[in-house]
């Protein structure tokens, strides 16, 4: 995706510059080309050897490299990039970038550039709450500069809140983003619920499923990468999700899901459900445990909502609504049957037949099928192809609908 693109990564002197190194293989995995350069204070924080071993280019450091006897010409680097990223950017040189100071080969080449300049700052919470750097953010995106969030959480001093590097691959997304102007689904909003419900029967018992939320949580990115602002309503799943693009509510019944569904279709442009949603729950919950010895020969169950077939009543014009279907027999003629009688747009069918498809797996194999009568059978590939293949589906349904 980011093939032939010239990308070159500032940074400067902040212990998130050890993230670097995995920025720079992502980037070049996707096909771009990679010039680091750094200022003089970032060399005790990552090496540059390490750095022009993966961007398999020298590093920049000095305007004239003494051991090669060659000048660095800021202005060349500055038309040659498509883009910069300056990541970590420290408080000092976001002031230095705000007032023009441009006392090394870092600071003189972002003069130069023609290009769009992304910033990601790493600093303590302190710094990055102080009014100066507050005011310096502001003046940089007044600029044209785009600012990579710092996320909360565990600090290099050991507080925690806001100043952390954002995560490489969330770095990356977001310099995807910006070079694929043709996001089919840019500005989508989008909700997705994945996972399975659990259903209370005493304090430490619950009836579930073995959905593992994978599949789900592949839509999302997919979406997520195509421009799209995600909710996503998880059950309870091992995956953590961290994707600046996508919300995350979790829920644990089918009760929490089917309220949070409701509450987040009613603006949503597409809603795909993916859970696994339990078909029935307890009819009333023990608030003790029960005992062995009381026995318990059955526990008197009631339905759940049907959340897909709530959500297909309460669709407007507009709204794009997609179900899963899981079936062991007569798969075709059950799934057509479900997209009818719920008033959904598309359904994705698996079948568990199939080896390697359904819960737990990172592969499945689906057949997807339209309101218009389209019907696409596709082969046993990984989940996030999947995931692809259903938004090209639900990209043409849109359009021919
Ligand atoms: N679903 C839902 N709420 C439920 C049960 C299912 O929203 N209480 C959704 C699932 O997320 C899926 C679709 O309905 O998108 C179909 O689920 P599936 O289990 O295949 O079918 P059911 O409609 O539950 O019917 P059956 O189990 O009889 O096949």
């Amino acid at each position: 995706m980011l093939k032939g693109k010239k990308i070159i990564i500032g940074i400067t002197g902040s212990i998130a510059a050890y993230k670097i190194p995995l920025v720079i293989r992502l980037l070049k995995k996707e096909g771009a080309e990679v010039q680091i350069i750094m200022t003089p204070a970032a060399k005790d924080f990552v090496t540059p050897l390490t750095l022009s071993a993966l961007s398999e280019r020298p590093v920049l450091i000095d305007f004239f490299d003494k051991d090669f006897g060659t000048w660095s010409s800021h202005i060349e680097l500055g038309l040659w990039a498509d883009i910069m990223l300056i990541a970590p950017v420290s408080a000092n040189t976001i002031a230095k970038m705000v007032t023009g100071i441009a006392d090394n080969l870092l600071l003189t080449t972002i003069l130069s550039a023609r290009c769009k300049v992304f910033f990601a700052p790493a600093m303590d919470l302190d710094m990055y709450k102080h009014p100066t750097t507050i005011e310096n953010i502001n003046k940089l995106q007044s600029f044209g500069y785009k600012l990579i969030k710092p996320a909360v959480g565990e600090l290099a001093s050991g507080l925690k809140g806001t100043g952390r590097l954002e995560e490489p691959e969330n770095i990356v997304s977001q310099i995807e983003n910006y070079f694929n102007d043709s996001l089919s689904f840019l500005g989508k909003k989008v909700m997705i619920t994945a996972g399975p419900t659990y259903e209370t029967i005493d304090p430490v018992r619950f009836i579930g499923n073995y959905s593992s939320g994978k599949m789900g949580v592949e839509i999302a990115m997919a979406f997520a990468k195509q421009g799209a602002i995600v909710n996503l309503i998880i059950g309870p799943i091992n995956i953590e999700i961290d994707h600046p693009e996508i919300n995350v509510t979790k829920v644990t019944s089918a009760a929490e899901m089917h309220k949070e569904s409701l509450n987040i279709f009613r603006y949503s442009d597409i809603a795909i459900m993916a859970a696994a949603v339990a078909d029935f729950t307890p009819y009333s919950i023990e608030q003790k445990k029960i005992k062995k010895e009381d026995g318990l020969n059955s526990i008197k169950l009631k339905a759940t909502v049907d959340i897909l077939a709530d959500l297909g009543r309460n669709k407007k014009d507009g709204q794009i609504l997609v179900g899963f279907a899981l079936e062991t027999d007569n798969g075709l003629v059950n799934a057509r049957k479900k997209m009818n009688n719920k008033n959904l747009d598309v359904i994705v069918l698996n079948s568990l037949k199939d080896a390697g498809a359904g819960f737990g797996y990172d592969t499945n194999k689906v057949t997807i099928l339209t309101k218009n009568g389209d019907e696409m059978i596709f082969g046993l590939k990984p989940k996030h192809e999947v995931a692809i293949d259903l938004l090209s589906v639900i990209e043409k349904y849109n359009i021919h609908k």
